[in-house]
């Protein structure tokens, strides 16, 4: 009765998210911009979906003859701020803009702004005011945390006692995936965060975070651990395993990015649920920066949204996503 009752609101919450979330269409892909220069300031290379994310944004920027400007800024913001001023020193065409942080663009952006070169944010978002940007391709990162809640809340009869790795602080992707689960974590009385502690979306971090959970904590009353990404994800599983457990089994982990390494994980049994974050965002990025130079209106949100993957297709996602 209770596990009918269970059930009945998860597909409520489930219907609820989709419903309040924004469910988006894959922008077909098209080919404009040759000849076009736009600088790319990256956030970095601290996971193998930002290291995917670059390799697709670089090879679309080749297939449409675009010359890509790229930055990699190794998570520092002021290395962001000092490649975005160098691009308006150029006067490139356009920007992209991948921030590490939320905070703290105004002022650059104006600067593009005055200069007369649209930004175009990608991914993660900022705080900074809509107008001094042409337009945001992302993810939804909040209805990606309730993704990943709702199934643990299936899994586990909401009931659940549960460690948190958290991405980069002052991202948006970690505060609004936290933001995300939490709200439907809230649904159910008996599911509690009991820790969180943040692994800056490392691999290494992951593993060194839950190692130290390990020690202050019980083990045997940790249910799952919800991460912000993949790779802190499989950091934890190794922590787990070394300390004589089974994730997976001992310890429920759901995580985000749809990784291969993560399908490779599912496949091996250690890991439970993954929610894709779709790192194509470069087809719609340069189709709106073309568009917008050919004076056409341009909307000031992009969706670009993934499912929710489980083991049972694990092998055939690994297959896919390998080549
Ligand atoms: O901003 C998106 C997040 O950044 C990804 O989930 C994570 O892997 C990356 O580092």
């Amino acid at each position: 009765m209770r596990h009918r009752a269970v059930k009945g609101l998860l597909f409520s919450v489930i219907l609820w998210a989709l419903l309040s979330g924004t469910i988006g269409v894959m922008h077909a892909q098209g080919d404009e911009g040759r000849g076009l220069t736009i600088g790319f300031s990256q956030v970095g290379s601290e996971s193998d979906w930002r290291t995917a994310f670059t390799e697709i944004t670089r090879a679309e920027a080749e297939r449409r003859g675009i010359n890509l400007l790229f930055s990699n800024a190794e998570n520092s913001q002021e290395a962001q701020i000092a490649a975005i001023r160098s691009f308006i020193e150029q006067q490139i065409d356009a920007i992209i803009l991948a921030p590490v942080i939320e905070t703290g663009w105004a002022q650059i952006l104006q600067e593009a702004q005055t200069a007369g070169i649209p930004v175009v944010i990608i991914d993660r978002n900022v705080t900074a005011d809509e107008s001094l940007y042409l337009t945001r391709v992302s993810s939804d990162f909040v209805f990606e945390g309730r993704l990943a809640a709702a199934w643990l809340a299936q899994a586990t009869s909401g009931s659940c006692k549960i460690v948190e790795l958290e991405g980069t602080v002052g991202s948006s992707a970690a505060r609004d995936r936290q933001i995300g689960f939490n709200e439907v974590i809230a649904l159910f009385p008996e599911m509690q965060i009991i820790v969180s502690q943040t692994g800056d979306f490392r691999r290494p971090m992951g593993k060194a975070v839950m190692e130290s959970i390990l020690h202050t904590e019980d083990p045997s009353e940790i249910c799952a651990v919800w991460s912000h990404n993949d790779d802190m994800a499989i950091g934890a599983i190794e922590a787990i395993k070394e300390a004589g457990l089974d994730p997976g089994n001992d310890i429920l982990i759901v995580s985000v990015d749809a990784i291969p390494d993560i399908f490779k994980a599912m496949m091996d049994g250690d890991t439970n649920a993954t929610v894709e974050l779709n790192p194509y965002m470069d087809g719609p990025d340069f189709d709106a920066i073309v568009a917008h130079l050919n004076g056409e209106p341009i909307p000031k949100w992009i969706p670009v949204m993934g499912g929710i993957y489980f083991p049972d297709t694990a092998a055939e996602e690994y297959a896919i996503r390998v080549r």
